[in-house]
Protein backbone atom coordinates (compact mmCIF):
# COMPACT_ATOMS: atom_id res chain seq x y z
CA UNK A 1 0.00 0.00 0.00
CA UNK A 2 0.69 4.09 -0.49
CA UNK A 3 0.58 5.75 3.14
CA UNK A 4 0.01 5.16 6.28
CA UNK A 5 -3.11 3.62 7.43
CA UNK A 6 -5.72 5.98 8.09
CA UNK A 7 -8.03 6.18 11.19
CA UNK A 8 -11.01 5.54 8.83
CA UNK A 9 -9.81 2.33 8.27
CA UNK A 10 -8.87 1.11 12.00
CA UNK A 11 -12.71 2.64 12.81
CA UNK A 12 -13.87 0.13 9.81
CA UNK A 13 -12.07 -2.70 11.21
CA UNK A 14 -14.89 -3.10 14.01
CA UNK A 15 -15.51 -6.87 14.22
CA UNK A 16 -12.73 -7.87 11.56
CA UNK A 17 -9.72 -8.98 11.61
CA UNK A 18 -7.57 -8.04 15.01
CA UNK A 19 -6.32 -4.61 15.00
CA UNK A 20 -2.17 -5.46 15.58
CA UNK A 21 -0.70 -2.05 17.70
CA UNK A 22 2.87 -1.58 19.65
CA UNK A 23 3.76 1.31 21.36
CA UNK A 24 7.20 2.85 19.66
CA UNK A 25 9.22 5.64 21.40
CA UNK A 26 12.31 6.08 18.73
CA UNK A 27 12.81 6.25 14.65
CA UNK A 28 14.99 2.45 14.74
CA UNK A 29 12.40 0.87 16.81
CA UNK A 30 9.52 2.25 14.68
CA UNK A 31 11.78 0.93 11.44
CA UNK A 32 11.36 -2.56 12.52
CA UNK A 33 7.76 -2.48 13.89
CA UNK A 34 5.92 -0.48 11.06
CA UNK A 35 5.66 -3.43 8.54
CA UNK A 36 3.82 -6.09 11.24
CA UNK A 37 1.32 -3.68 13.14
CA UNK A 38 -1.65 -1.80 11.69
CA UNK A 39 -1.14 1.23 14.16
CA UNK A 40 2.11 2.42 16.33
CA UNK A 41 1.34 4.37 19.74
CA UNK A 42 3.51 6.88 20.88
CA UNK A 43 2.15 6.18 24.20
CA UNK A 44 3.02 8.21 27.28
CA UNK A 45 4.27 5.17 28.66
CA UNK A 46 7.35 6.68 27.26
CA UNK A 47 7.58 8.40 30.79
CA UNK A 48 8.19 5.31 32.84
CA UNK A 49 9.82 2.95 30.33
CA UNK A 50 12.34 5.45 28.84
CA UNK A 51 12.56 8.73 31.50
CA UNK A 52 12.82 6.39 34.62
CA UNK A 53 9.85 8.07 35.85
CA UNK A 54 7.54 6.44 38.63
CA UNK A 55 4.49 7.00 36.49
CA UNK A 56 3.13 8.94 33.29
CA UNK A 57 2.44 12.67 35.24
CA UNK A 58 5.68 14.18 34.65
CA UNK A 59 5.77 13.56 30.80
CA UNK A 60 5.29 16.94 28.66
CA UNK A 61 3.60 18.04 25.65
CA UNK A 62 7.67 18.72 24.32
CA UNK A 63 8.57 14.64 25.17
CA UNK A 64 5.55 13.61 23.25
CA UNK A 65 6.31 16.09 20.16
CA UNK A 66 9.95 15.12 20.82
CA UNK A 67 8.92 11.11 20.08
CA UNK A 68 5.77 11.26 18.15
CA UNK A 69 8.27 13.11 15.48
CA UNK A 70 10.93 10.55 15.78
CA UNK A 71 8.69 7.25 15.76
CA UNK A 72 6.86 9.48 12.32
CA UNK A 73 10.50 9.74 10.32
CA UNK A 74 10.51 6.10 11.17
CA UNK A 75 7.60 4.68 10.04
CA UNK A 76 5.48 4.90 6.79
CA UNK A 77 2.72 2.58 7.03
CA UNK A 78 1.05 1.87 10.38
CA UNK A 79 -1.56 4.72 11.66
CA UNK A 80 -0.02 6.54 13.94
CA UNK A 81 -1.33 7.90 17.32
CA UNK A 82 0.36 10.02 19.89
CA UNK A 83 -0.78 10.35 23.53
CA UNK A 84 -1.71 13.75 25.09
CA UNK A 85 0.22 13.86 28.16
CA UNK A 86 -1.31 14.49 31.80
CA UNK A 87 -1.88 18.03 32.40
CA UNK A 88 -2.32 19.21 28.56
CA UNK A 89 -5.88 18.66 27.89
CA UNK A 90 -8.12 17.54 31.31
CA UNK A 91 -8.38 21.48 31.72
CA UNK A 92 -11.07 22.38 28.79
CA UNK A 93 -11.94 21.32 25.19
CA UNK A 94 -9.88 24.30 24.28
CA UNK A 95 -6.86 23.46 25.73
CA UNK A 96 -6.73 20.15 24.70
CA UNK A 97 -7.45 21.59 21.11
CA UNK A 98 -4.39 23.86 21.25
CA UNK A 99 -2.26 20.47 22.82
CA UNK A 100 -3.92 18.03 20.12
CA UNK A 101 -3.09 20.25 17.44
CA UNK A 102 0.30 20.84 18.34
CA UNK A 103 0.93 16.89 18.61
CA UNK A 104 -0.72 16.72 14.77
CA UNK A 105 1.28 19.68 13.50
CA UNK A 106 4.56 19.09 15.21
CA UNK A 107 4.36 14.97 14.71
CA UNK A 108 2.33 14.36 11.89
CA UNK A 109 0.59 12.03 13.17
CA UNK A 110 -2.93 10.66 11.93
CA UNK A 111 -4.82 10.69 15.52
CA UNK A 112 -3.94 11.44 19.12
CA UNK A 113 -5.03 9.20 22.67
CA UNK A 114 -6.38 11.15 25.49
CA UNK A 115 -7.74 8.72 29.08
CA UNK A 116 -11.57 9.69 30.35
CA UNK A 117 -14.28 8.83 30.36
CA UNK A 118 -17.69 10.59 30.41
CA UNK A 119 -15.77 13.67 31.69
CA UNK A 120 -13.63 13.84 28.58
CA UNK A 121 -16.80 13.40 26.10
CA UNK A 122 -17.31 17.06 25.19
CA UNK A 123 -13.60 17.17 24.92
CA UNK A 124 -13.56 14.07 22.52
CA UNK A 125 -16.48 15.70 20.42
CA UNK A 126 -14.44 19.36 20.14
CA UNK A 127 -11.58 17.47 18.76
CA UNK A 128 -13.35 15.16 15.79
CA UNK A 129 -15.53 18.07 15.17
CA UNK A 130 -12.45 20.30 14.28
CA UNK A 131 -10.56 17.59 11.81
CA UNK A 132 -9.08 15.82 14.88
CA UNK A 133 -9.10 12.04 15.37
CA UNK A 134 -9.37 10.61 18.54
CA UNK A 135 -8.86 7.47 20.13
CA UNK A 136 -9.75 6.97 23.63
CA UNK A 137 -8.64 5.19 26.84
CA UNK A 138 -10.71 3.86 29.48
CA UNK A 139 -10.59 1.15 32.33
CA UNK A 140 -7.02 1.50 34.24
CA UNK A 141 -6.34 5.18 33.13
CA UNK A 142 -2.60 5.47 34.63
CA UNK A 143 -2.91 9.43 34.49
CA UNK A 144 -5.52 8.82 37.39
CA UNK A 145 -2.91 6.82 38.85
CA UNK A 146 -3.35 9.28 42.21
CA UNK A 147 -7.09 9.16 42.51
CA UNK A 148 -7.27 5.59 41.58
CA UNK A 149 -4.70 4.56 44.39
CA UNK A 150 -3.12 2.12 42.34
CA UNK A 151 -3.00 0.15 38.84
CA UNK A 152 -5.40 -2.63 40.72
CA UNK A 153 -7.41 -4.36 37.53
CA UNK A 154 -10.61 -2.69 37.52
CA UNK A 155 -14.21 -3.71 37.21
CA UNK A 156 -14.61 -6.35 39.77
CA UNK A 157 -17.47 -5.05 41.70
CA UNK A 158 -21.18 -3.51 39.80
CA UNK A 159 -20.63 -0.10 40.68
CA UNK A 160 -17.01 0.13 38.69
CA UNK A 161 -18.27 -2.09 36.00
CA UNK A 162 -21.39 0.48 35.14
CA UNK A 163 -19.41 3.22 35.10
CA UNK A 164 -16.69 2.03 33.05
CA UNK A 165 -19.50 0.74 30.67
CA UNK A 166 -20.60 4.22 31.07
CA UNK A 167 -17.45 5.94 29.95
CA UNK A 168 -16.95 3.86 27.14
CA UNK A 169 -19.97 4.63 25.38
CA UNK A 170 -19.69 8.11 26.02
CA UNK A 171 -16.31 7.74 23.92
CA UNK A 172 -17.92 5.59 21.20
CA UNK A 173 -20.77 8.77 21.14
CA UNK A 174 -18.74 11.41 21.40
CA UNK A 175 -17.00 10.20 17.74
CA UNK A 176 -13.59 8.26 19.38
CA UNK A 177 -12.70 5.97 15.80
CA UNK A 178 -11.21 3.98 18.78
CA UNK A 179 -10.57 3.29 22.04
CA UNK A 180 -7.73 1.72 24.24
CA UNK A 181 -9.29 -0.93 27.15
CA UNK A 182 -6.69 -1.06 29.81
CA UNK A 183 -6.72 -3.33 32.70
CA UNK A 184 -10.30 -4.57 32.93
CA UNK A 185 -11.68 -8.06 34.35
CA UNK A 186 -12.16 -9.84 31.11
CA UNK A 187 -16.26 -10.08 30.92
CA UNK A 188 -15.93 -6.10 31.13
CA UNK A 189 -14.17 -5.71 28.23
CA UNK A 190 -15.92 -7.98 25.96
CA UNK A 191 -19.23 -6.87 26.91
CA UNK A 192 -17.67 -2.72 26.19
CA UNK A 193 -16.58 -4.71 22.69
CA UNK A 194 -20.14 -6.23 21.65
CA UNK A 195 -21.51 -3.00 23.24
CA UNK A 196 -19.41 -0.04 21.38
CA UNK A 197 -19.32 0.25 17.63
CA UNK A 198 -15.80 1.56 17.25
CA UNK A 199 -12.50 -1.01 17.95
CA UNK A 200 -12.01 -1.41 21.04
CA UNK A 201 -7.82 -2.41 21.37
CA UNK A 202 -7.29 -3.99 24.93
CA UNK A 203 -3.90 -4.38 27.03
CA UNK A 204 -5.37 -6.40 30.02
CA UNK A 205 -8.70 -6.78 28.21
CA UNK A 206 -9.74 -9.69 26.76
CA UNK A 207 -8.84 -11.75 23.48
CA UNK A 208 -12.71 -10.92 22.13
CA UNK A 209 -11.40 -6.93 21.79
CA UNK A 210 -11.14 -5.79 18.12
CA UNK A 211 -7.53 -5.60 18.95
CA UNK A 212 -4.61 -5.69 20.83
CA UNK A 213 -1.13 -3.39 22.23
CA UNK A 214 1.58 -3.80 24.39
CA UNK A 215 4.17 -1.46 25.44
CA UNK A 216 7.36 -2.80 23.05
CA UNK A 217 9.75 -2.82 26.20
CA UNK A 218 7.82 -4.95 28.22
CA UNK A 219 7.30 -7.59 25.20
CA UNK A 220 11.06 -7.27 24.00
CA UNK A 221 12.10 -7.59 27.78
CA UNK A 222 13.95 -4.18 28.00
CA UNK A 223 11.80 -2.63 30.97
CA UNK A 224 13.06 -4.11 33.98
CA UNK A 225 10.52 -2.62 36.61
CA UNK A 226 7.24 -3.48 37.63
CA UNK A 227 6.07 -6.13 34.85
CA UNK A 228 1.92 -6.29 34.97
CA UNK A 229 0.01 -9.45 34.49
CA UNK A 230 -1.31 -8.96 30.83
CA UNK A 231 2.57 -8.91 29.45
CA UNK A 232 3.59 -11.48 27.49
CA UNK A 233 7.12 -11.09 26.78
CA UNK A 234 8.53 -12.60 23.18
CA UNK A 235 12.35 -11.97 23.60
CA UNK A 236 14.94 -10.65 26.63
CA UNK A 237 16.28 -7.67 25.03
CA UNK A 238 17.24 -6.32 28.32
CA UNK A 239 19.78 -9.77 29.30
CA UNK A 240 21.33 -9.24 25.97
CA UNK A 241 22.02 -5.63 25.95
CA UNK A 242 23.71 -6.52 29.31
CA UNK A 243 25.56 -9.54 27.93
CA UNK A 244 27.00 -7.16 25.33
CA UNK A 245 28.29 -4.59 27.50
CA UNK A 246 30.41 -7.47 29.73
CA UNK A 247 31.45 -8.89 26.61
CA UNK A 248 32.71 -5.47 25.33
CA UNK A 249 34.03 -4.39 28.86
CA UNK A 250 36.37 -7.77 29.15
CA UNK A 251 37.69 -6.91 25.84
CA UNK A 252 38.88 -3.72 26.76
CA UNK A 253 40.18 -4.67 29.78
CA UNK A 254 42.04 -7.68 28.23
CA UNK A 255 42.92 -5.17 24.61
CA UNK A 256 41.24 -7.28 22.50
CA UNK A 257 39.31 -4.33 21.80
CA UNK A 258 39.99 -2.56 19.42
CA UNK A 259 41.64 -5.01 16.52
CA UNK A 260 43.40 -4.40 13.72
CA UNK A 261 40.31 -4.44 11.53
CA UNK A 262 38.71 -1.32 13.91
CA UNK A 263 42.10 0.71 13.39
CA UNK A 264 42.65 3.47 10.83
CA UNK A 265 46.26 3.38 9.51
CA UNK A 266 46.89 0.14 9.80
CA UNK A 267 47.57 -2.91 7.81
CA UNK A 268 44.84 -5.53 8.89
O1 LIG B 1 1.10 4.95 27.15
C1 LIG B 1 0.86 3.85 26.63
O2 LIG B 1 1.76 3.09 26.25
C2 LIG B 1 -0.54 3.47 26.49
C3 LIG B 1 -0.85 2.08 26.02
C4 LIG B 1 -0.34 1.06 26.96
C5 LIG B 1 -2.29 1.90 25.75
O3 LIG B 1 -1.40 4.27 26.74
NA1 LIG C 1 -0.71 6.20 27.68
Amino acid sequence: RIGRVSTPEIKARKGGDPIVCLTAYTAPMARRLDSHVDLLLVGDSLGVVLYGFDNTLPVTLEMMIAHGAAVRRGSERACLVVDLPFGSYQESPAVAYRAAARLMAETGCSGVKLEGGREMAATVAFLVERGIPVMGHVGLTPQSVNALGGYRARGRDPEQRQAIMADAEAIAAAGAFSMVIEGVIEPLARAITERVAVPTIGIGGSPACDGQVLVIDDLIGMFDGFTPKFVKRYAEIGDQVAAAAAAYAADVKARRFPAKEHLYGVES
